[in-house]
């Protein structure tokens, strides 16, 4: 893994000036800062705890916790035709990531049983379709819920543990894992009572941090991914990504790149890849980046792209549109597959050239990559590339526990706790309120007094 950052200096034509002479004035402070990270001080606290325990999880993982995580997924996978897996935020996009990036965004074609991620939404036909499919075929779920308490997966659960039971009877249980807090939480209790399988998320990681924890690691074990893998390469990162060296460290570099284009009034991150395995990897990048900056006014707006694809739909504002934006590009070096594009006879498209040129298909992805970017910077866009040798379980941990690094430490630059979210209840309240819930009776009646009529016009 590389990170490519000449891109970001100096770009002409935009107010995001950054100088390579800034970076070294700020190394100093990057060592102080890494270093408070690293021994857990500083401004991390949620509810009183230090939430800084995914920078040491994966060394702290014993080969017999990898074994009991691996031996209950596989046990679940195999006796199910169908397993969902239940989860929203964090407790959602990091699998999802790491299961797409190693099966394809068409991962029920290859797996023997089909995985339907469900409790991150709430649509009435998603769900209909989801439980139609579970029609008659062996059914098992994994329930990923830290609180236990979290709207939209808990409400997912009570339709698919409502599902199992009435197909397994007293055996439900075994068709069931559920991954939540220690001791507190709801889901812990029910794991209690219903005696289901499960399995802990610390109390000091949070979320969007949680991809190295069994919040991670039981779905996508259940996709039959090498979780030792992944967790080796967390740890092997760390040597290098825990360095209080600014020009060591690509997630120090990583950090104040995007540190220092904020401050000079970059607004948007476009995300891109030339990898459409690697989609939802962004995803689960644009919860980690802007839940952990998005505080007293500070972060960037974090957009996906995969690119040539959203070249030919976004690629006119990012060249000509305002100049407030950056780029980071993910892009990997050497595919699983390669092809050569055929040669054709009387060259009506006029592109035997790319094989005469004998460039393959890899070849021109990457180009898709590098040739868009030198074009955006030369009209105003810095933008850096994460080149990633490969997709693998291993350089996935690598990239993840870089990017979480990353994340932390641009929250301590920022001059802000990165490890809350104190935003998303703002409107968690307003639906609660128009839900009615318990407990919102003042709001509910105020909303329903208020409820605006005006301004709405019928098409
Ligand atoms: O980053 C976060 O903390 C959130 O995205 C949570 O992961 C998400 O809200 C799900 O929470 P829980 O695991 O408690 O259901």
């Amino acid at each position: 893994m590389k990170l490519n950052y000449a891109n970001m200096l100096n770009t002409p034509g935009t107010k995001i000036q950054i100088t390579a002479q800034e970076l070294d004035a700020q190394a100093p402070q990057i060592k102080t800062l890494i270093t408070r990270l690293n021994k857990g001080e500083g401004d991390n606290r949620d509810r009183g705890v230090p939430m800084i325990g995914w920078q040491t999880y994966a060394r702290e993982l014993t080969a017999a916790d990898i074994r009991k995580i691996q031996d209950a997924a596989r046990k679940l996978a195999d006796s199910c035709e169908i397993v969902f897996i239940i989860g929203i935020g964090g407790s959602y996009l990091g699998p999802k990531a790491v299961i797409e990036a190693a099966h394809g965004k068409n991962y029920n074609d290859v797996l023997p049983a089909k995985l339907y991620f469900i409790g991150c939404d709430t649509d009435p036909e998603f769900y209909a379709h989801c439980l139609k499919m579970a029609e008659g075929r062996k059914t098992g779920a994994v329930v990923i819920s830290k609180s236990g308490t979290t709207t939209e997966p808990a409400i997912a659960f009570r339709f698919v543990r409502q599902l199992i039971e009435k197909k397994q009877g007293a055996r439900a249980r075994d068709y069931i894992i559920a991954v939540t807090d220690a001791k507190k939480g709801a889901l812990r209790q029910l794991a209690a009572a219903e005696g289901y399988r499960s399995f802990v998320i610390p109390d000091n990681i949070g979320g969007r941090f949680s991809a190295i924890t069994p919040a991670g690691l039981v779905p996508i074990a259940v996709a039959g991914i090498d979780i030792a893998a992944y967790v080796r390469g967390y740890i092997e990162a760390a040597p290098l990504i825990d360095s209080a060296d600014l020009y060591q460290n690509p997630a120090a570099l990583y950090a104040l790149l995007r540190f220092l284009a904020w401050q000079k009034g970059a607004a948007v991150e476009y995300q891109v890849t030339n990898s459409s395995f690697f989609e939802s990897n962004l995803a689960w990048t644009m919860q980690l980046e802007p839940e952990s900056e998005g505080h007293q006014g500070h972060g960037l707006h974090v957009a996906p792209a995969v690119f040539p694809r959203d070249l030919h739909s976004i690629g006119q504002i990012i060249q000509q549109g305002p100049r407030n934006l950056i780029e980071i590009a993910t892009k990997i070096l050497e595919p699983r597959a390669d092809l050569a594009v055929p040669e054709s006879a009387g060259d009506t498209d006029g592109l035997n050239y790319i094989p005469q040129n004998k460039l393959t298909l890899k070849d021109l992805n990457n180009m898709a990559i590098d040739g868009p970017l030198a074009a955006h910077y030369a009209d105003g866009v810095p933008n850096m590339t994460i080149e990633l040798d490969s997709i693998t379980p291993f350089e996935l941990g690598r990239y993840h526990y870089m990017l979480m690094k990353a994340t932390a430490l641009q929250g301590y630059l920022l001059g802000h706790n990165p490890f809350i979210q104190p935003g998303v209840q703002f409107w968690k309240d307003r639906l609660f309120a128009l839900a009615g819930k318990p407990g919102y009776e003042k709001q509910t009646a105020e909303y329903r007094k208020n409820k605006p009529e005006k301004n709405i016009i019928s098409i």
